[in-house]
């Protein structure tokens, strides 16, 4: 190790230390820590080191320019994996790459263009459940958007009994997966207490309803251009093969963890962001009013006020990598099994890259000409070949809602900032919203 030249950073009980203090406020432990080390820093813990960087330099480096040397690192992977299979969000290496270059096509804007009209009756659908008066609107945006990947998978075919066993098992297994992360020394005790077997169980509930839905599917010879024909049509390229059963059924568990809780945060936070800016929120509604689902889609405006939502709040907020071999970035080396924690949240918000960054202003993401620079200060959906697949659909569905609701509903802040819960994904702790009917 003494060959390297590591970032600066902490000396190993310091180390054991932040590692304490990060899991009581894992953003207030890191944006400190940023500012001590200048947006780089080195931990030691021993057996294992970590890089935490919130530099683009550096983050374009392991995502993009070295990406061959970067695994996704086993934290996640290999916990949620064990519960929901192998599939995208899950695998590394050949797996992942040859899954990669067989879905990829079906997530194309012209193909999920077929999509756009399932999501639209989601929404409206959805918009005569919300009863109006104070509410958390948290809950509700985490059943919209998990409404939304059920029916654009299924075609609204799903019925609504086994839709909410799905979402239980969805619920209840990333819950499990964050409680075994944050709390490793407890897993002996998950085991004993057959907590683990229950959650396995749950899986095993929730293959057999996404096994019988594709059976279903299958005999009925018919074809409905959804999600789960584009899992089932796709091909391999070396074998012309399709995907086995079980494969099909791991993707699919993938696209409801990866594609839900994420759209569900930014939706709620960007709700709120509009609320408590009503300058904002009435530019918005005035330009969007009679807009049909594939005008928003492709609206300035409403992608400004998402994009801007997702700086300020990125659901992915961090993200990680392992490196596969020595490696070196500027003056930095550094050996291969090193951690490397992408700090987006920190990123989105320096000084260095954003003016006024804390000021919630859509129009910085209108100006013409900056999308490139923009690119390398700005990763809400990551970057490089690990992007996230379903980014345009996520940008569509969330258009296509956010109109629909401010042409419906007025919205204002209900007493209290939600707080922030930084678990995998970037969680509001309730978003309590006062909302009312325009008409
Ligand atoms: C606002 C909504 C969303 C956000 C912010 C988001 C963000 C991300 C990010 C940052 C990654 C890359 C993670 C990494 O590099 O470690 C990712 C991967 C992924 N996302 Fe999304 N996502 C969203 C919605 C969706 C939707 C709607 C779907 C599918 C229906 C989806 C499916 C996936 C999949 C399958 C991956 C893994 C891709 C791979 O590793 O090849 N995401 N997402």
């Amino acid at each position: 190790m003494t060959n390297y030249s590591l970032p600066p950073g902490y000396t190993l009980l310091q180390s054991f230390w932040r590692t304490y203090k990060q899991v009581k406020d894992p953003i207030g432990t890191m944006e400190e820590s940023m500012a001590r080390f200048g947006g780089t820093y080195a931990v030691n813990l021993g057996s294992r080191r970590l890089i935490a960087t919130q530099d683009p330099g550096f983050i374009e480096h392991v995502l993009k320019v070295n990406h061959r040397n970067y695994y996704k690192s086993t934290i996640l992977t290999e916990q949620l994996g064990r519960f929901i299979g192998n599939g995208l969000l899950t695998s590394n290496g050949e797996y992942w790459l040859r899954q990669r270059r067989l879905i990829q096509p079906g997530f194309h804007t012209d193909k999920i263009q077929a999509l756009y009209a399932i999501i639209k009756k989601t929404a409206d659908d959805f918009l005569q459940t919300i009863p109006g008066g104070t509410l958390d609107v948290y809950p509700l945006m985490n059943r919209l958007a998990f409404e939304i990947v059920i029916n654009t998978l299924f075609t609204i075919r799903m019925p609504v009994k086994t839709r909410d066993e799905l979402g239980r098992f969805i619920t209840e297994t990333q819950d499990f997966v964050i409680r075994d992360i944050r709390q490793p020394h407890k897993s002996w005790w998950f085991h004993l207490s057959g907590e683990v077997k229950r959650n396995m169980n749950n899986a095993e509930g929730a293959r057999h309803i996404i096994r019988t839905m594709i059976r279903e599917r299958k005999e009925s010879g018919k074809k409905f251009d959804d999600l789960l024909d584009m899992l089932l049509d796709a091909r391999y390229e070396d074998t012309g093969a399709a995907m086995e059963e079980s494969q099909v059924i791991d993707e699919i568990l993938i696209l409801l963890i990866a594609g839900h809780e994420t759209t569900a945060n930014a939706l709620s936070f960007t709700l709120y962001l509009l609320a408590s800016h009503r300058d904002e929120l009435e530019k918005l509604r005035e330009s969007t009013a009679g807009l049909t689902f594939q005008q928003c889609v492709k609206h300035p405006l409403l992608a400004a006020v998402i994009q801007e939502s997702m700086r300020l709040y990125p659901p992915a907020w961090i993200s990680d990598r392992v490196s596969l071999h020595d490696d070196a970035y500027n003056n930095y080396t550094f050996p291969k099994d090193i951690i490397v924690i992408l700090f987006y949240y920190g990123l989105h918000r320096d000084a260095r890259y954003w003016q006024d960054p804390l000021s919630f202003k859509p129009e910085r993401f209108l100006k013409a000409g900056q999308e490139k620079e923009k690119q390398k200060i700005y990763y809400p959906f990551g970057a490089g070949p690990r992007m996230c697949i379903g980014n345009n659909f996520a940008m569509a569905e969330m258009a296509i809602f956010l109109q629909a609701f401010i042409q419906k509903f007025d919205v204002m802040p209900g007493g209290v900032a939600p707080n922030l819960k930084p678990l995998v994904t970037l969680r509001p702790d309730h978003v309590i919203l006062k909302i009312s009917n325009l008409s």
